[in-house]
């Protein structure tokens, strides 16, 4: 597996600061709210903890895996330290070092809602995760960030019936994942600069039925720099929803984009 992301909900975040490096944690000090703060934190945390598991047991390894509390602390906590995740200013990607600054994964994306937090890992591509609570969009802001994509989902039937801010949240943690994932390579700064043009709608209804099959699906994406096929993996878990998207090797992803949007 090229990609793996998982996610993890904080009960207890005072134990994770021992898992930050001495600059992160210098770092999450100067973050004023304690609930920012912990998300901070445990975001780079369940990172370190995907690197680790990909390079200690890759099998095991998958997009979307709920993390447990006792999964994490079988992991040293001086293997945790001894890595370190920088967000440059510039680009906002975040990056995995050593303490030798050796960058250990080709990319690395992160996600918080409280109390949830999510972090994905790529070893050949750029990666993007998102997380959100189901939320209840208004028109103006479907018109202005989803306008495009949204059409075909909003009227399409499903079965069980989804309800519309179910479908909108679940729309925009992939344009949003989509966004993290390109916005370095195509330059785009703004969510309207891409466009989801294609997308294996099997993938949104596997999430809308809470289902979890393991496969993996594929979208295609306008963006400033031209066309880019991905893959896609889109969960539903305590009314929220999460996606991660990543580049799909040729014939490696489970799904063609079937559902022509635009
Ligand atoms: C940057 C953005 C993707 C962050 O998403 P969000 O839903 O607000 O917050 P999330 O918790 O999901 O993600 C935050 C993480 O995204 C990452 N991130 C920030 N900018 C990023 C970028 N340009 N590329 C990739 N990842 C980025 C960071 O790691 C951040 O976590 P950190 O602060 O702990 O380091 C989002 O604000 C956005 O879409 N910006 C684009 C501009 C735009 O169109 N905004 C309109 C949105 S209403």
């Amino acid at each position: 597996m090229s990609a793996s992301a998982f996610i993890f909900k904080l009960t207890s975040p005072y134990t994770l600061t021992s898992r930050m490096a001495t600059q992160e944690e210098e770092r999450s000090l100067q973050i004023s709210s304690l609930q920012r703060r912990q998300e901070w934190i445990g975001a780079r945390v369940v990172a370190k903890f995907a690197y680790l598991r990909s390079i200690g047991s890759p099998a095991t390894t998958g997009v979307w895996s709920v993390l447990s509390d006792q999964a994490l602390h079988e992991v040293p906590e001086s293997r945790m330290r001894a890595l370190w995740i920088e967000r440059p200013q510039t680009t906002g990607t975040p990056i995995l070092w050593d303490s030798s600054r050796k960058q250990l994964v080709s990319s690395l994306s992160l996600s918080h809602q409280y109390p949830y937090v999510a972090a994905g890992i790529s070893c050949c591509g750029a990666i993007g995760v998102d997380i959100q609570e189901t939320t209840a969009f208004s028109d103006d802001f479907v018109n202005h960030f989803l306008q495009a994509e949204s059409g075909l989902l909003l009227a399409k039937a499903f079965e069980p019936p989804v309800s519309r801010h179910a479908k909108l949240t679940a729309l925009w943690t992939l344009k949003e994942a989509c966004f993290k994932a390109v916005s370095l390579s195509s330059g785009c700064t703004n969510l309207r600069q891409i466009t989801i043009v294609e997308l294996d709608m099997k993938g949104l209804i596997e999430a809308f039925s809470g289902s979890n099959s393991g496969a993996t699906y594929a979208l295609r994406l306008r963006t400033p720099s031209g066309l880019v096929s991905l893959g896609f993996k889109t969960i539903n878990f305590d009314r929220h929803f999460g996606s991660a998207v990543w580049p799909s090797a040729p014939g490696k992803a489970a799904s063609r984009p079937t559902s022509q949007l635009i």
